[in-house]
């Protein structure tokens, strides 16, 4: 190969690089690429940056209070909301057997995790050593207990999502209230 066949293959790679780098060059000319300031497509993240860190359950609002409720609900209504979403763990009647939750007789009132030999979680132990009221199933208490366990007792064993209507709730607790020897005041 002489050195003139040589210029002529360098000459023509360089002149590919060249055209190569020019039509890179007006291309970008024409058609201007912008980086965009968003994503095209929004990724929302709010539901990750709000959720607590530890994954705990957040904290519920404190219910409204049932006692207003109470004086107008319906015994059977709230047993028919008992058949239907306790009666799978709980019984209601006098020596009635625990089976994945306690016994609920006499409930109202009572101390916390009041059932001898049912095994309750540690939350539940801890709650009922609460000075006061705190330890006891109240109304106002079960009422919150009903809305969200887990928010009202961070730790119970009690896999229930929680009541929403305020009108079940009261039924039901007036119904857990006929539950026992002697039921408790209305508050
Ligand atoms: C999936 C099973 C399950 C369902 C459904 C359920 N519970 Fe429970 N419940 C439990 C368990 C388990 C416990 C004990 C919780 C603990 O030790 O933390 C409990 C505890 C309780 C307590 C406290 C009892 C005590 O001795 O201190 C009350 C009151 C109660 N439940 C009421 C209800 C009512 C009312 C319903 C229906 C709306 C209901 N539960 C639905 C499993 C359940």
């Amino acid at each position: 190969m002489d050195s003139f066949e040589f210029n002529k293959i360098a000459g023509a790679f360089l002149l590919a690089l060249l055209t190569t780098t020019v039509i890179g060059y007006a291309g970008n000319m024409l058609v201007q690429p912008k980086k965009l300031e968003k994503n095209a497509f929004a990724v929302d993240v709010s539901a990750v940056a709000a959720a607590p860190a530890g994954g705990a359950a957040p904290a519920a609002a404190k219910p409204d209070p049932i006692a207003p409720l109470l004086a107008s609900a319906s015994v059977d209504g709230g047993k028919t909301v008992a058949q239907r979403q306790c009666a799978s763990c709980h019984s209601f009647d006098k020596g009635g057997r625990n089976a994945v939750g306690p016994n609920l007789w006499g409930v109202i009132a009572s101390s916390k995790g009041r059932v001898d030999g049912f095994r309750y979680s540690q939350a539940m132990q801890n709650s009922a050593k609460q000075a006061g009221d705190d330890g006891k199933w109240t109304y106002e208490n079960v009422n919150a207990f009903l809305v969200n366990p887990k928010a009202y007792m961070n730790g119970t064993l009690m896999a229930f999502a929680g009541l929403r209507s305020a009108q079940d709730r009261a039924n039901l607790i007036a119904y857990l209230r006929s539950q026992a020897d002697t039921p408790v005041a209305l508050p």
